[in-house]
């Protein structure tokens, strides 16, 4: 049977972004810069380049600012076209979704990631969704593609629902959701089961679910119970365990490279990856960089 395209994507923006606190007292995390653009910036481009059509953004209080950059920025526009900074305005206007392209909705309390994605229903309605958490931004894998491409490969193969999954250290799995490997399909694995900060000791394999999903509808039958979970939280891995007694769930193991955004060091190791790999900066950075690794 034929698979119902995934056209839309959800990022959920409402978090309160505490570890990288004080820079996200005022700024929203997602609004933090990797090298030139906001780390939101980033995950939109994959998103576009994985084929993605509507963008849903689940924001919250002192967020307004995310809707301002998907917005024209006239005054900006008019001023660098008058002083003829042509690549520059060419650049802002290729960045903007289309009209129509975005949608906004609030979660009016951060009462966890199953929630944000829960106050995206009426926006997703009856179709395959991609969820994309802003905080993980990734660079390409060996084939070229970044991770939601990478998972709406696998959803193309093999239909049902896809993680995307990366291997840590069995000593790190405790801060993440976690996935019990079942057959193998290629660069794919068919999830047998899956549980959200598994406590020491505990975790079915070191295999994290790494921050993009591609989801059936009738995940929305199980995040609408609204139960907390671990950390108090409405945790999507939850609903997706429920969800699991009723249709497939597979993981695509992505070769590229995440980072965490949404911690002080992985923001500061993805600026430098993220510099390393744009050939217009790497140079002059690569020469900084050497003359500070020199010193260390
Ligand atoms: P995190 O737990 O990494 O985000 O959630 P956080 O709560 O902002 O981070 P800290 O721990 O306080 O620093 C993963 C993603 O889910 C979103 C966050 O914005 C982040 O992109 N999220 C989380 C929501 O949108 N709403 C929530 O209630 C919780």
């Amino acid at each position: 049977m034929p698979k119902k395209p995934v056209r839309k994507a959800v990022f959920p923006v409402a978090g309160l972004g505490t570890r990288v606190l004080p820079a996200t007292k005022s700024v929203p995390k997602e609004m933090l810069t990797v090298v030139d653009r906001p780390v939101l910036q980033h995950c939109v481009e994959e998103a576009r380049e994985a084929g993605i059509e509507h963008f849903i953004f689940v924001t919250g209080r002192n967020k307004a600012v995310i809707e301002d950059h998907f917005d024209v920025a006239y005054e900006l526009e008019e001023t660098l076209r008058r002083r003829g900074k042509l690549k520059e305005l060419e650049e802002l206007q290729s960045s903007l979704p289309a009209a129509g392209a975005t949608s906004f909705t609030r979660q009016q309390e951060p009462l966890g990631l199953g929630h944000a994605i829960w106050c995206a229903r009426e926006v997703i309605d009856d179709e395959p969704f991609a969820v994309v958490l802003p905080d993980m931004i990734t660079l390409p894998g060996s084939d070229g593609k970044r991770c939601l491409r990478q998972c709406i490969d696998t959803y193309e193969e093999l239909g049902g629902n896809v993680i995307a999954v990366e291997e840590v250290p069995m000593e790190e799995t405790s801060q993440y959701g976690v996935v019990a490997k079942g057959r193998e399909f290629g660069k794919s694995f068919e999830i047998v089961g899956m549980v959200e900060k598994p406590a020491k000791g505990t975790a079915p394999s070191n295999f994290i679910i790494s921050g993009r999903y591609i989801l059936q509808p009738e995940i929305f039958d199980f995040l609408r119970k609204g139960e907390k979970g671990a950390g108090g939280e409405i945790q999507l891995t939850d609903s997706m365990r429920e969800l699991k007694t009723t249709q497939r769930f597979f993981a695509r193991n992505f070769d590229g490279k995440t980072y965490d955004t949404g911690s002080k060091i992985g923001f500061l190791a993805a600026n430098v990856a993220f510099a390393l790999s744009r050939p217009d900066i790497e140079p002059g950075f690569r020469a900084e960089l050497k003359r500070i690794v020199g010193s260390l």
